[in-house]
């Protein structure tokens, strides 16, 4: 199980790079960590890794719900925090994204992971004190 420690933000652009070479598309990749852990930060590292937009273009969907890079899209990212109910979950089509060729990242999925699909990647962001973050690539 890769596992990287980060120290800064701009350590976890760096580690994005490395993660981002160990998931080949098509993937589902749950993002998970406390508020703040810095799961949108990975993200955007993410996205400009895998060539799908410069990491300043990539924002949070926490409202949006949905944001997409590339063209065709090739990286879905996705927040489900402000989601309750399965039926709000069923709403978004997530199974045509899911059985996309593109990599998928969701945040806050853990609050329906029976409804994501098993064959995907977890990142564990853990949030110790200050600035340090252990960043741990999974499979469920
Ligand atoms: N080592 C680190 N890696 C990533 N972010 C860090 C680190 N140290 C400090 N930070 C800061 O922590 C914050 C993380 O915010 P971010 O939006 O990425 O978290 P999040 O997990 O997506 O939060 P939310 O649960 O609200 O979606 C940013 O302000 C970032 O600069
Ligand atoms: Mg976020």
């Amino acid at each position: 199980m890769p596992e990287f420690f980060s120290e800064s933000p701009e350590q976890t652009a760096e580690i994005a790079q490395q993660i981002a070479a160990l998931i080949p598309a098509p993937a589902v990749i749950q993002l998970t960590g406390n508020l703040g852990a810095g799961k949108t930060t990975l993200a955007k590292h993410l996205v400009e890794a895998w060539g799908a937009a410069v990491a300043d273009d990539v924002s949070s969907p926490t409202y949006t719900l949905i944001h997409e890079y590339g063209e065709p899209v090739a990286v879905y990212h996705i927040d489900l925090y402000r989601l309750e109910k399965p039926s709000e979950f069923y709403g978004l089509g997530l199974e045509e994204i899911f059985d996309s060729p593109a990599r998928v990242l969701i945040e806050w999925g853990e609050k329906f992971a029976a409804f994501l699909p098993k064959d995907r990647w977890i990142i564990h962001i853990h949030h110790a004190e200050g600035d340090n973050r252990r960043i741990i690539v999974s499979r469920p």
